[in-house]
């Protein structure tokens, strides 16, 4: 569903060029959780935003559903490929009802059905009919994200982005909207790449991770492996052991590499 080949993404140019990642691959099959970790920094966001076409500064080759992309998406792009971002408060218009939200890709993807769409869509993501003329700043932190979601799977997309989808969110909270998607790509066939700095996010939604450190793949394996200990690599322990905890021991371990 997903190829991506020596992707590189520099923002600036000359002596203040920051090179936000550093030729990656990745395969994502279709159906597939897909996870990337890594500490803030490491270019995580920078690869979704590729992806979805939000940066043109890229180059090497990315393939959506089999077909190349370029620069400039086409319209149809995103009826396959949609990206749900972390902040839900920022990310929904302030001033746009849930009713208007959801309603304008519709219209410019001239679907048409716009009723039973927008009905149909706030239930799959537990929301009610009552919720659909709300504004924004009536709904909870985690209504909004089901939202955000909603708007997302509204014109029903084969791939979804999800760039820390839970990180802005309360603990309890985050636990609910993880179990929504993890339903919704079942229900759906939905192939995602999630993206966190949260290992426990990743182990819980994931089958595969690659870990990402300065614009770099540094390994990538199997959620089973990171979540027995399974790696070899100094960076990826390191993640591990200050998801569990800063643990001094094993950051100096990791700096005497
Ligand atoms: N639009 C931008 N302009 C300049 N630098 C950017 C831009 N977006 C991201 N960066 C830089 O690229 C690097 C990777 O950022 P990002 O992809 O947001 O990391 P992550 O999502 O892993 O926290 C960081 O050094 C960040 O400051
Ligand atoms: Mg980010």
């Amino acid at each position: 569903m997903i190829r991506v080949r020596d992707l590189t993404v520099t923002f600036g140019h000359g002596a203040q060029a920051i090179h936000a990642v550093r030729g990656i691959d990745l395969d994502v099959a279709e159906g597939e959780s897909f996870g990337i970790v890594g500490e803030s920094g490491s270019g995580k966001s920078t690869v979704l935003r590729a992806l979805v076409g939000l940066n043109p500064d890229w180059t090497g080759e990315i393939a959506i559903a089999g077909e190349p992309q370029h620069r400039k998406r086409p319209k149809a792009f995103y009826r396959s490929c949609q990206m749900v971002f972390q902040d839900p408060y920022g990310s929904l218009h302030p001033r746009y009802t849930v009713d208007r939200i959801l309603s304008e890709p519709i219209e410019i993807h001239r679907l048409g059905d716009a009723d039973r769409r927008i009905v149909d869509v706030l239930r799959d993501v537990g929301l009610g009919p009552e919720f659909r003329f709300r504004f924004p700043h009536q709904l909870s932190g985690g209504q909004r994200q089901r939202v955000a979601v909603a708007r997302a799977l509204v014109l029903e997309p084969k791939i979804l982005l999800l760039d820390e989808p839970t990180s802005a969110l309360d603990v309890s909270v985050q636990a609910e909207i993880l179990n929504l998607l993890r339903r919704l790509r079942h229900e759906r066939g939905l192939t995602y790449v999630l993206v966190t700095h949260n290992l426990a996010v990743v182990a819980y939604m994931c089958e595969r991770v690659a870990v990402m450190n300065l614009g770099q793949t540094v390994e990538e394996l199997p959620v089973a492996d990171l979540r027995a200990g399974q790696t070899d690599h100094a960076y990826t322990r390191q993640l591990l052991s200050a998801s569990q905890g800063y643990d001094r021991q094993a950051v100096e371990g990791y700096r005497s590499f």
